[in-house]
């Protein structure tokens, strides 16, 4: 079906680790010819910082300050985009937020509401001068863009998401404890939706697709088409 994207439209991606959400979230993107934001990715670039300038995970306010001095900055000319800190110089830092240690200070400094402001903040900034956006996250179509066109809320069952982390670490040559990994993503899950700063919640308008049996073709296919759906009627709705 050919039908082009408005001017401005923002689509938000929301849903715990391990749903496919980011593998979805940029297939879904260079499909629509949109951009792409890993908000995950700016949490893990405070973590970088913190860990960088001795400033402890814990340290909220030291973070949030830490976070705005570095002056984080996507270079969306790669896809998908790369993320650099820029002051007190440039570096590219893409690599290193896979790390293990970033994952869990990541996990840290998201709880902070001093770290989520300024990173909430950025988000926003980055979609007035992206306003074609797919972004993915946990808070996005809640807290983010609770205006955005259409919202999506990416769900799985435990077990499923810990198979597929296991899955991953496997095939990166790690060893893998299955019964820890599912208990991780348990408590994980619970602190993301407990917290009381962006806490991971459906957002009452969003579309909820379960993966847990639906490969990530299947997933996508999904969400291309209620994406055109959306906004065919919304297009037609405007007169055309
Ligand atoms: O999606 P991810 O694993 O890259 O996210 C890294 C961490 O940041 C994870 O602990 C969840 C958190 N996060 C968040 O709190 N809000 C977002 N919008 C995105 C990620």
């Amino acid at each position: 079906m050919v039908m082009s994207m408005p001017e401005h439209v923002i689509i938000t991606i929301d849903g715990p680790a391990g749903t496919g959400k980011s593998t979805t979230a940029r297939l879904l993107a260079s499909r629509l010819e949109l951009e792409f934001l890993d908000t995950g990715a700016m949490y893990r670039a405070a973590a970088v910082v913190a860990l960088d300038r001795g400033v402890d995970f814990g340290d909220g306010p030291g973070v949030a300050r830490a976070v705005h001095q570095a002056m984080l900055r996507f270079d969306w000319a790669a896809d998908p985009p790369r993320l650099l800190i820029t002051s007190p110089h440039e570096r590219d830092i893409t690599e290193r937020l896979r790390d293990a240690d970033i994952t869990l200070g990541s996990s840290i400094v998201a709880r902070s509401p001093e770290v989520r402001a300024v990173l909430v903040e950025q988000q926003r900034h980055i979609a007035q001068a992206h306003p074609r956006l797919v972004s993915e996250g946990r808070d996005q179509g809640s807290v983010v863009f609770p205006d955005a066109a259409v919202k999506f809320f990416l769900d799985a069952s435990p077990e499923a998401r810990a198979q597929r982390r296991a899955d991953q670490l496997r095939s990166a040559g790690q060893e893998v404890d299955e019964a820890r990994l599912l208990r991780e993503i348990i408590e994980r899950d619970a602190a993301d939706r407990n917290r009381e700063t962006g806490p991971l919640i459906i957002p009452d308008d969003a579309i909820v697709v379960d993966t847990t049996h639906l490969s990530h073709d299947q997933v996508l296919a999904q969400l291309e088409q209620q994406v055109r759906q959306r906004l065919g009627s919304l297009n037609r709705g405007v007169g055309g």
